[in-house]
């Protein structure tokens, strides 16, 4: 295994992802670890991590000085390089201004970190202040236009330093240099997967937890399932999730979820049917974000005394996934993050007092549908399409009637059949329909009609940061449009959004 300091780099979970990519396990620590608890992880090397602060600010994080007498080699990468720097006696000079951006690696020696990387491989520098002199038994093995030292290592003691950051997509030679530290350097043997991941975390899960209960907004989306199956096989039936039925789910898809989880999964399910209480709240709204403030409010309620009712409560636990963190990431990472605003239960852990249990927090999206391909979660969870919390309020645009959520539903529900048998459910990273609040005129046998336009948006994404429309087959949107058109009563046109995100936004609303 190898442990990440973290010095606050916005890319520090990045690194352990790359890690793990090559099944490598990876734990994340502050910078103040114990040294008997860091030689009790066992790592076979040492990562310190890229931060904000300057080496010079008197309260820069440090780690002990000690990690270097463990006889396990070390890479520093950009803050973590100056703080080994300094710590074994070399210098590090303020920089007048900050080198932001791409440089050219120039290698000057070829050691076991950069074998196989090549002359004038591109690197992505984010730093304030420059190594000016290296400690004892380092040599300069890369440099750059403006960085004489972007690279230096010693290899007698398995000591390396990167003043730039190999764990980002910008430096594409960045891979080989943790491959070969890991496996040239570290002797690492790549053989880590998931289920290891799933045990330890059960492990964790069942030590911190003891004899408490633990309770869980379920969604039925990816994150919560994967989460609610994990801590379900740490703890059993001290885990209570709680699954709100808002009214704005998808046709069938509340039932469908509920069976799931109880009948197969055997989870302890509290389904609260409140969809009168969000629906009647809806009547008139239509603006966007007010509906989702009404929605929000009525979820907090409706959890918190459900929540109540549960005797022992002391933790909550969330799918939080790692770029759900990643912006809102506090300044050395650590056990606590920083929720984000628009999540669903986002305020209830300090309300309600709960401790929070995040397992997923280091992971990204394709690694959580591994995990729950792991735990045998059933197909139909582990590749769910994402589903806003706001549900088909945000996808009825404008006022939200019984009738026009029923009118969506139902063109939803084909859609997604189509797509699921068309095999492109699994390559999108959404589909689904939108009801306008526009009428156009149609035709249908011999009579004039007068009816609603349905869109349909279906988007290829890897984060839903960005988001390209999908350019689905001419033959399988014919057939959506039919179907539509034929069964729903009250649509009578069908167009097909052919916007990005950005400019535009994934819900139309
Ligand atoms: P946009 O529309 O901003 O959506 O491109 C990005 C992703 O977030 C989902 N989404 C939401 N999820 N509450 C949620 O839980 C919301 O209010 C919300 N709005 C958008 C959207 O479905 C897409 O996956």
């Amino acid at each position: 295994m190898i442990v990440v300091i973290d010095f606050g780099s916005q890319y520090n979970q990045l690194i352990a992802r790359r890690v793990r990519e090559q099944k490598v396990y990876c734990q994340i620590e502050p910078p103040d670890i114990d040294i008997e608890r860091l030689k009790s992880l066992h790592p076979e090397g040492i990562i310190l991590s890229g931060g904000p602060a300057s080496i010079y600010e008197e309260d820069s994080p440090r780690a002990t000085p000690e990690i270097f007498d463990l006889g396990v080699p070390v890479l520093g990468i950009c803050y973590g390089m100056q703080f080994m720097v300094d710590a074994l006696g070399g210098t590090v000079s303020g920089a007048e201004k900050r080198e932001y951006g791409f440089a050219r690696l120039q290698i000057r020696k070829e050691d076991a970190l950069l074998a196989g990387v090549g002359q004038g491989t591109q690197c992505w520098m984010s730093h304030g202040d420059s190594i000016t002199g290296l400690p004892q038994g380092f040599e300069v093995t890369a440099t750059t236009e403006n960085t004489p030292m972007a690279a230096a290592g010693d290899p007698a003691r398995g000591f390396y330093g990167l003043q730039f950051h190999p764990e980002v997509e910008h430096t594409p030679k960045g891979k080989q240099m943790l491959k070969n530290f890991l496996f040239s350097v570290c002797g690492c043997r790549g053989e880590w997967t998931m289920k290891a991941f799933a045990e330890e975390a059960i492990s964790e899960i069942r030590n911190s937890v003891g004899d408490k209960q633990v309770i869980l907004g379920l969604s039925g989306g990816v994150d919560s399932s994967v989460t609610a199956m994990l801590i379900h096989q740490a703890i059993g039936n001290q885990l209570t999730c709680i699954f709100v039925d808002n009214g704005l789910l998808r046709q069938n898809e509340g039932v469908r979820l509920k069976k799931i989880f109880t009948q197969h999964l055997r989870m302890n399910i509290d389904y609260v049917d409140a969809a009168d209480r969000f629906i009647d709240a809806l009547q008139g709204v239509t603006d966007p974000e007010e509906k989702r403030k009404i929605i929000g409010k009525i979820f907090m309620d409706v959890f918190e005394a459900e929540a109540q009712k549960i005797k022992n409560a002391d933790f909550l636990a969330q799918g939080t996934l790692y770029p759900d963190i990643i912006e809102s990431q506090s300044a050395f990472g650590g056990p606590t993050s920083i929720i984000k605003s628009h999540h669903n239960v986002g305020g209830l852990p300090e309300k309600m007092k709960l401790k929070l249990i995040e397992p997923l927090k280091f992971l990204f999206k394709d690694e959580v549908r591994e995990l729950g391909e792991t735990l045998e979660l059933p197909d139909e969870l582990v590749w769910r399409q994402p589903f806003p919390g706001p549900g088909l309020s945000i996808r009825v645009i404008g006022e939200i009637t019984a009738k026009r959520l029923e009118v969506l539903r139902r063109a939803d529900a084909i859609l997604l059949e189509e797509i699921r048998e068309s095999g492109y459910y699994r390559k999108l990273w959404q589909s689904f329909a939108v009801l306008l609040p526009i009428k156009s005129v149609g035709v249908m046998g011999d009579k004039r009609t007068y009816e609603n336009i349905l869109a349909i948006r279906a988007v290829t994404s890897v984060d839903a940061m960005t988001a390209d429309w999908a350019k689905l087959p001419h033959d399988l949107l014919g057939k959506i449009s039919n179907r539509i058109i034929n069964e729903v009563d009250g649509v009578n046109r069908v167009v097909y959004d052919i916007s990005s995100k950005p400019p535009s936004t994934i819900e139309w609303e």
